[in-house]
């Protein structure tokens, strides 16, 4: 099984951190989705997307990532974010509709809390402080290891 974690994390280097847990324990290859060629995906069974929620969605550039490629015939696919407080099954939306339109299948969906420190929230030090920690790291890190185990993976 090959698999290729795709993120961007932007405002505070939460989500590299889940990716980087993620990658290790899935022993995957991972990438900026800047970095990504779209013909590279053809080498991998699974693939992991994810990065920061911002308006309720994910960053654009991996939406925009995602409509810019081929039809993925049942490619596997799980999606993973970090958030300020926003619920995930409205976070995820815009992505999941995405990658399913394109063909994937997605076998899982990963969130937690990251910190936040957008708007006014900066004048109060932001919440989440110190999010993602280590719990949360265990959880991602519990998460790859049950896709890993997805049989013919
Ligand atoms: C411009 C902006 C908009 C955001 N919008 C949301 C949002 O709608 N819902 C939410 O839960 N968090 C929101 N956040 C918080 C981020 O999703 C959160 O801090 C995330 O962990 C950032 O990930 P990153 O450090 O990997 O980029 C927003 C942050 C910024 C800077």
């Amino acid at each position: 099984m090959r698999c290729l974690i795709i993120y961007k994390s932007v405002h505070h280097g939460n989500t590299e951190k889940i990716a980087e847990v993620m990658a290790e324990a899935l022993n995957a290859d991972i990438k900026k989705v800047e970095e990504v060629g779209k013909e590279e995906m053809q080498e991998y069974d699974i693939i992991g997307m994810g990065s920061g929620i911002f308006f309720g969605k994910h960053h654009r550039s991996l939406l925009e990532f995602v409509d810019s490629l081929p039809p993925m015939d049942e490619k596997r696919a799980f999606i993973f974010s970090t958030r300020g407080g926003t619920p995930t099954w409205l976070n995820h939306r815009a992505l999941r509709k995405r990658l399913r339109k394109k063909g994937f299948r997605i076998i899982g969906e990963f969130s937690c809390k990251g910190y936040d420190t957008f708007g006014i929230l900066k004048y109060i030090g932001g919440i989440n402080k110190g999010r993602p920690d280590e719990k949360d790291m265990d959880k991602a890190r519990k998460f790859a290891r049950k896709i890993s185990k997805i049989r013919g993976c």
